[in-house]
């Protein structure tokens, strides 16, 4: 059962029945990896804050924030996904540790205190478990605004940022950008709000921008690789990178960013021209612009060769000790992979019961969510699972039943784990699969 209050560095908060934040979870907070002197994550902040030596950084902002600052403020639909518990931590009904950096949008804008700004901060989802996805990890969100009223020496708002982007360091890397800036369906214009000619200028000052920051990082990830003696085609060919329609809830029209790499295309980070009721409603309402956020550990990872995602919170002196915000990025060196250790579970996630009539009538399946599984298994294994998959699905052709198996993968990063030991973590896993998701094992 849930405390009545919990107690996060000094500030205290009454839990209700929509608290579903572990004690893991809030004891991350305190780690503020992004600022830890020569963390890669830190190092990675660091280079993007490097090309936006205008703005003003926000690296300390609290996690614990308000379902408003989380969602409604950013125009977030009542019934968007990511609201459920099953996605987001809440402590309570108006509660959550942010799943975005864009929590603090509309307080920055409301403090006005820079016409640029980079938040750096911890973000917290409920996910998969694999060597990409971890609950806790870092996002930096940018943003940069022009005032209506403060046009200098310049007759339109176009021409003040078209002005801007002319000071933007340019780059010989391939874009490709199919689509219009503007599409009536698709991407639309804020037409009350924005002429054509101003959302065009702000959408080219965003891409710029955000080509420079791709441009710098994959320099230093290049140089990295050559230095380490990588000579495969991602190390050779010229650097490739497209924008593609996206959507928020809070810009339009809305992009992403996506850069080719190792053979596929990956997605660096969304952006787009600021919902126009937001600055309104933060009290700037001569002010337009745009905004992006990027999740530092995608980068940091593809920066410094990191394969795994747990690693950035190691206290190992072998991982730590090879990374220096001083001189030029270098590639990570695996210093050991230790024995995986498979094990499934299988379980009926629904029941049968003979109603009056006679008929079967099953138990709705509709209260379990996979990333409840996902946690369990981190609340148990803790950073000693890797990987937790689903590898078969079945219904009972007669009751309706079904049945789920998962593969867990245990291996620890730091050293070799005995057979007892897994053997304990996952029959402990299993009970708590029956305690906390009600489920039947098979
Ligand atoms: N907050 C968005 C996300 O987490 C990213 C984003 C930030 C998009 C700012 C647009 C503008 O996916």
């Amino acid at each position: 059962t849930s405390p009545k209050v919990v107690t996060v560095e000094g500030r205290q908060y009454k839990t209700d029945e929509w608290m579903n934040t572990p004690a893991s979870i809030l004891s991350a907070i305190a780690k503020r990896l992004h600022l830890q002197p020569d963390h890669p994550l830190s190092i990675t902040r660091q280079l993007i804050e490097s090309r936006f030596l205008d703005h003003k950084y926000y690296n300390r902002l609290f996690p614990i924030v308000s379902v408003n600052q989380n969602f409604d403020a950013l125009e977030f639909p009542h019934d968007h996904p990511g609201r459920s518990r099953t996605d987001t931590y809440y402590i309570n009904k108006e509660t959550v540790l942010r799943t975005h950096t864009s929590a603090h949008q509309a307080d920055t804008f409301r403090a006005n205190e820079s016409s640029g700004y980079l938040i750096s901060a911890d973000v917290y989802r409920r996910d998969a478990v694999d060597r990409s996805h971890y609950p806790v990890f870092h996002q930096m969100e940018g943003a940069k605004s022009w005032d209506r009223n403060c046009l200098g020496s310049y007759g339109t708002l176009a021409e003040r940022v078209w002005a801007d982007v002319a000071n933007i360091p340019s780059h010989t890397i391939k874009v490709e950008d199919p689509n219009p800036t503007i599409h009536p369906e698709r991407n639309p214009l804020q037409s009350t709000y924005h002429s054509v000619e101003e959302a065009e200028a702000m959408a080219a000052h965003l891409k710029r921008s955000l080509e420079d920051v791709v441009v710098t990082i994959f320099t230093a990830a290049r140089a990295a690789a050559v230095a380490a003696g990588d000579t495969t085609a991602s190390t050779q060919e010229p650097l490739r990178v497209r924008w593609v329609e996206a959507y928020f809830p809070f810009t339009s029209p809305s992009w992403e960013l996506e850069v080719f790499w190792q053979g596929d295309w990956l997605e660096i980070l969304g952006c787009g021209i600021v919902r126009q009721s937001i600055l309104n409603n933060a009290g700037v309402s001569s002010r337009l612009g745009w905004a992006f956020g990027l999740g530092l550990e995608r980068i940091a990872m593809l920066l410094f060769s990191i394969p795994d995602i747990r690693l950035f919170w190691s206290s190992d002196p072998r991982f730590l000790s090879q990374f220096s915000a001083t001189g030029p990025i270098q590639r990570f060196v695996p210093f050991s992979r230790h024995p995986a250790c498979f094990k499934d579970v299988s379980f009926w996630i629904s029941s049968t019961s003979r109603s009056a009539g006679g008929q079967v009538a099953h138990a709705s399946a509709r209260d379990f969510h996979e990333n409840d599984v996902m946690e369990l298994a981190r609340d148990v294994a803790g950073d000693l699972v890797e990987d937790v998959r689903l590898v078969d699905e079945f219904v009972h052709p007669k009751t309706g039943r079904k049945s789920l198996c998962y593969r867990i993968n245990y291996r620890s990063l730091e050293r070799t784990l005995t057979n007892e030991e897994t053997n304990d973590l996952h029959e402990k896993f299993r009970q708590q699969l029956v305690k906390n998701l009600g489920v039947e094992l098979r």
